[in-house]
This record gives C-alpha cells, structure tokens and sequence, in this order.
C-alpha cells in the first residue's frame, strides 16, 4: 500500500469506528486537538498500562508519581523553559503561513504556496502556554501549563527517596498530561498541543551516567519489538552536538518509520545533574544523595526516557493495520498485539433468536470480569467478523444452536481466522492462553 494511503486509511478508520474525532467536531473542530472515542480511550489506556507495567509493575527499582499540572512558575525558571523553550518560527510573506525554521523543505520554497525567498528572519516562538492563577491577573499570578512531567518527578526527587528509601539506581514514573503551544501541529495525533506524555527519571551515581543512558536506549527499542512493531520500521538516532537540548549529555531518538519518513517515537536522554543541581539552586534546597555504604554525597545522574502516549497509539495503528484479500473480498484488520487490542474478545449470537441470547449472556458475563469485552449481534456473522477484524479484536466467540445442546463455542481467531470449539466451561483457560497480560 502507498504511504500516503497508509496514514489516510489509519485516519478514516480512526474516525468510523470511534477510535479518535476531531475535538469540538460540531463547531468545525478546533486546531488539531482531538478526542478519543469508545475504542480509542481502552487503545490509548492499554498502551499506557502495557508502558507502565513494564516500567514500574515489572521492575523493583522504579517508583509511580502524579504530579499537579499546575506548577510553582520558579520551577519553569529552574529548568530553562522559561529561558529557552523555543522553536524558531518564520513567516511566509506571501500566504501569511508560519512555519518552524527547522522542519522547512530544502528547496526553500513554502510548504503552503510554493513561494520561493518569502520567508522572513527566524523569530524564538515560546512554547509554554501561560495562564493566571487566582482572582487578579496580573504577573505576580502567571502560572504555565506543563510542557513535560519530568519537572514535577524532579522537585519531588526528596519525597519519593526518603519516602521510599531508594537509593540510585532507581527511577520515578509518571504519565500525564503536557501541553506545549506547536507551531506547525500536525499528521493527526503525531504532533499536537495538548498531550499526554509517559516518562521515567532514572537516578544514577554520576559515574555510571553513560552505561544506563546506554542500557535504557535498548530496552525502551526492545520495548516497541516485543509489542509488534517490525524491527525494520524502527530504528535509535543519536542527536548530533548541534541538536542536543540545553540540558542534555547524549540524546537518542527512537525513530519510526512514518507514512511521511522517518520521525521521532521516543526520546531517551542523558540529562546529567542539571535538573537536581538547578532546582537545588533555585529552591535552596539541598538534593545531592549521601551514600552511606560509600560515604560520599552527590548529586545523582540522571536518564530520561520520554514518550507520548498519543504517538505511540498512532505508530501501533499503523504498524497494525493490514489488508489483504479473502475469498475475493477486502478484509481490514488491525494485527494489534492482544495486550493492546481495545477489545479483546467479541461475543457473537449466531443470530438474534431468543433461545441463543440468555447462552451469549451467560458466556459475556463470565468473561467480563476478567477481559474487556464486545457483544454484538447486529447483521450477519460474516459481517461482524470484519468488524472486529477491522478494530484488532483478537479473538471472536460465536454462541450457536449447537451449544444449545454441547454447552460448547466456537472461539475464532483474528489473525490466521482459524476456529475451535471450545466447551464453555474451559473457556477461560482456553481464552487465557491465547490472550498473554
Ligand atoms: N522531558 C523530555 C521531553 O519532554 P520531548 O522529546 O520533548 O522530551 C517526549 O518529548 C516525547 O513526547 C516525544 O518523544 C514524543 O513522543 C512526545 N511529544 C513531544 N511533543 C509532542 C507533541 N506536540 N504532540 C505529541 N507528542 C509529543
């Protein structure tokens, strides 16, 4: 399939099954922020807790947080947002368009009317969006959206640690929302203003920096293989000097393979002991560590892998989504690995016939507990099938005038589209070893 209908197959199909509308559709929408319907809300929420699981539920050395989005503006100021969370920015003379200097074509020509010279001097764009907090607004009340959640692990780096009493290594993990005022937003939910963000601070001896920064580059790579997406489709780009943000040692971008080239996933970065130092100094609080094995203090090292959420559902959507042809017809399936799949098992009467639903009900209700499930029993068998297919349901279990009499189902699989019959009282162990937590 050509990219370009890639991206516009993935969008549409987005849109007719309630995975993600345009927010505020009915007045036209509203500048590239979007709303995650039915499906895409459990989609987004299992890509989530798939990256929880494997950073904090799996691991004995990282810890959760959730921080306010709303923070002290100091810290802003401590971390170099204020200063220096920019994007150059360029006008068009012709069309009036804005573009970010660094995502401009090489031709020089402009994106939007092919105008050629008409840019004006790059201008620093602030990203931060502003707001005031209280009754009076004036600058004494100026408070900021977040652009990232690290900041809010970095100023509790003194809570968790001697709550916890961990000592470095260990990470903290938060997932939230940022929020930062793009120029040029964009490709659906790759780029836009408002997003939500996992992230994970590792805090290291300074001395071991560079072997975790290594360490964590790998695993977060691994992280994207294991849960299907071909290793061809992506790939680990170090930063070059000029490219490094101000506070980091060594960047690294896990790059995917995206309909229009390839593009930041991930970022894992060596961020030293800017953050700890900076806010030590701003707050006047003392955050080094003091080894008592060693008995030596320091400022931890810190690493830092950083993700969005969104992005991460649209690079599985459209590493998932796959047509082929059967029996003469289009199928549609999104081959999304189980622990992602929105839904993971449809239950389907044969037909509506009043002897068949209390069976389909009795089956929904001993699988509901323990997965997320669909009843559908609208249009014919076949139909629905692609219907589920289409949205990644893994597995189909279809309740027929058979089980009226063997108490047993049909269990269909999305992928090689093969069907078992299963008793329904070993159902659950069946389903559990196909659909893998
Ligand atoms: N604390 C580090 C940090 O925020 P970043 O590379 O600016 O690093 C981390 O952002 C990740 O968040 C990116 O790799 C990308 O997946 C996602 N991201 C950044 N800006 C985004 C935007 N405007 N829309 C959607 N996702 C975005």
């Amino acid at each position: 399939m050509a990219k370009p209908d890639l991206m516009e197959r993935v969008v549409n199909l987005c849109k007719r099954r309630g995975l993600v509308f345009p927010s505020s559709e009915i007045y036209g929408g509203f500048r590239s922020t979007w709303d995650y319907g039915p499906l895409g809300v459990l989609l987004k929420r299992n890509v989530k807790d798939a990256w929880w699981r494997e950073m904090v539920q799996l691991r004995d050395d990282v810890v959760g947080l959730d921080s306010a989005i709303l923070m002290h503006p100091r810290v802003w100021e401590a971390s170099g947002h204020v200063q220096a969370f920019t994007d150059p920015l360029v006008d068009c003379r012709n069309c009036k368009e804005r573009f970010r200097a660094d995502h401009l074509p090489e031709s020089g020509a402009c994106p939007n009317c092919g105008a050629t010279g008409s840019f004006t001097e790059a201008r620093q764009f602030h990203l931060m969006f502003k707001t005031n907090v209280g009754p009076v607004e004036d600058e004494g009340s100026v408070a900021y959206l977040r652009p990232e959640t690290a900041q809010g692990i970095f100023v509790n780096f003194l809570n968790v640690q001697t709550t916890t009493r961990k000592k470095p290594p260990f990470g903290i993990a938060q997932i939230g929302k940022a929020f930062r005022n793009e120029i040029t937003p964009g490709n659906f939910i790759f780029r836009t203003r408002e997003f939500e963000v996992m992230e994970m601070e590792y805090f290291v001896p300074p001395e071991d920096g560079a072997r975790w920064y290594e360490y964590w580059c790998q695993e977060r790579l691994r992280w994207f293989v294991d849960l299907g997406i071909p290793e061809d489709q992506l790939r680990l780009r170090p930063h070059d000097a000029e490219e490094l943000s101000h506070y980091s040692a060594g960047t690294s971008d896990v790059e995917y393979l995206y309909p229009w080239g390839w593009g930041e996933l991930e970022g894992i970065a060596n961020r030293t002991d800017y953050d700890l130092t900076r806010h030590a100094e701003f707050s006047g609080q003392d955050l080094s560590f003091y080894d008592q094995e060693a008995d030596r203090r320091y400022v931890p090292h810190v690493i830092e892998p950083a993700l969005g959420a969104d992005r991460c559902m649209l690079a599985f959507l459209l590493a998932a989504y796959h047509e082929e042809e059967v029996r003469g017809e289009k199928r549609t399936l999104l081959r999304l690995d189980p622990r992602l799949a929105p839904i993971a098992i449809a239950v389907l009467p044969l037909s509506r016939n009043e002897r068949l639903n209390p069976v389909a009900h009795e089956v929904a209700d001993l699988l509901r507990p323990r997965f997320m499930i669909d009843v559908d029993d609208a249009g014919s068998i076949g139909r629905r099938y692609r219907r589920q297919d289409e949205v990644g349901t893994p597995l189909c279990v279809t309740v027929d005038f058979d089980t009226l009499d063997d108490r047993a189902v049909t269990v269909r699989d999305r992928d090689s589209m093969t069907q078992d019959r299963v008793p329904i009282d070993k159902l659950i162990d069946h389903v559990q070893e196909r659909l893998p937590s």
